[in-house]
């Protein structure tokens, strides 16, 4: 029997879009894009890693449901997110003749659905594109919220556009290639979004967890479904990133210091996994979570087979980063805490002591 379809629809202002989840999706992509568009002809950009296992069956089925189809691929790695490399997406578009209603397949992670989005943001001012996500992460977060853009020297994703995709079409089936470590970040992402929203939700991981990390397709496409969901009432309340989208920065705030000063030896996953530790920790310390609750994450994160202690950065210095670098930005750092599982509290009067504290429980 065919496993069900689950949709998820955002409802973001002007752009509209619905997330279809189904394992086996990929097989049929032709069929769910044409049901998209008119246009016959697509690109599918994808990266050196993903295009050996999925191009070429990918461009089948497109062929199949007549399409005809231009493809790119650029290499795999977030030091290749850069403006130049996205500017060949662009010419690899402009080469085959798109025109303003061709739509463009993002089939990757989170970094070739950035580059993609970003690369039919700006080729004839705002081609569509459709995100195919093929990493955890980029399905339960980089797929959802129309964030896309690129690196630059001087930091992160700091240049790029807000574009909603038309669609995004996920394949859970497709993580059974994903190495781990990157199916346990997209877990830790997942634990953060019942953290900062869904109580019951958070039980049913607990419960279930063991299933995505021995890839029950089924159980992985219900908790795409559940994830993206969340994002998506998230992004809608807040589509530009005014208010409430902060809290989805929990665990990051840590996370980011922890990420980026131990050379990125930690995953992204691995330190938002850490960074969500400390921030449950030290909201024990200021009295706003139960200590069982703590306990929970602490287990939770251990679970997904992500680390939870043996760091060996050192606490005073990474506080010291946290807080120099929002100085210099002129503003104080804002903690995202969680009162209760479920529920999270934005604060920026976290005493240094209690950042400290935090982060040397990590060690
Ligand atoms: N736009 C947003 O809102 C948003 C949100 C979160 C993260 N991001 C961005 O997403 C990026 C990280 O995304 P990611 O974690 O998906 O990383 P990624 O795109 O680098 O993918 C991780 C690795 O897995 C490989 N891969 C992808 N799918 C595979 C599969 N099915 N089988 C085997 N290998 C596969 C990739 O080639 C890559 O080596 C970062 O650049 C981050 O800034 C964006
Ligand atoms: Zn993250």
């Amino acid at each position: 029997m065919a496993s069900s379809v689950l949709t998820v629809p955002v409802n973001v202002p002007e752009h509209p879009y619905s997330i279809t989840i189904q394992p086996g999706l990929l097989g049929e992509l032709g069929e769910w894009v044409g049901k998209l568009t008119r246009c016959r002809r697509v690109g599918v950009i994808t990266d050196t890693n993903v295009e050996p296992l999925y191009m070429q069956s990918v461009k089948q089925t497109l062929e199949q449901s007549g399409f005809e189809v231009f493809t790119h691929a650029t290499p795999a790695g977030e030091q290749y997110k850069t403006l130049g490399r996205t500017s060949r997406i662009v010419d690899a578009m402009l080469e085959a003749r798109i025109e303003r209603s061709t739509p463009v397949i993002a089939l990757g992670g989170g970094i070739v659905g950035d580059m993609t989005g970003f690369a039919s943001a700006m080729a004839l001012r705002g081609v569509p594109f459709i995100q195919v996500p093929t990493t955890l992460l980029s399905m339960v977060d980089a797929s959802v919220g129309g964030k896309t853009g690129v690196d630059h020297r001087l930091g992160k994703n700091l240049i790029g556009a807000f574009h909603q995709p038309m669609a995004v079409l996920i394949d859970p089936a497709v993580l059974k290639t994903l190495p781990e470590r990157e199916l346990r970040g997209g877990l830790a992402e997942c634990i953060k979004h019942e953290i900062i929203r869904d109580s019951e939700g958070f039980d049913r991981l607990e419960k279930n967890i063991h299933r995505a990390l021995a890839l029950d397709v089924d159980y992985l496409g219900e908790l795409v479904a559940h994830n993206v969901g969340i994002k998506a009432k998230v992004v809608e309340a807040d589509p530009f990133e005014k208010g409430e989208r902060a809290h989805l920065n929990f665990g990051h705030t840590f996370g980011h210091v922890i990420e980026s000063e131990s050379q990125f030896s930690y995953s992204h996953g691995e330190a938002v996994g850490l960074g969500m530790i400390a921030a449950a920790r030290a909201a024990v310390k200021l009295g706003l979570l139960e200590k069982r609750s703590c306990d929970r994450i602490v287990t939770l994160v251990a679970k997904a087979g992500l680390p939870v202690g043996g760091m060996t950065l050192d606490a005073k210095h990474l506080a010291d980063m946290m807080i120099f670098d929002k100085k210099v930005k002129g503003g104080r750092v804002r903690f995202i805490l969680p009162d209760k599982i479920g529920h999270v509290i934005i604060r920026d009067d976290v005493p240094m002591d209690v950042v400290v504290e935090a982060l040397k429980s990590l060690t």
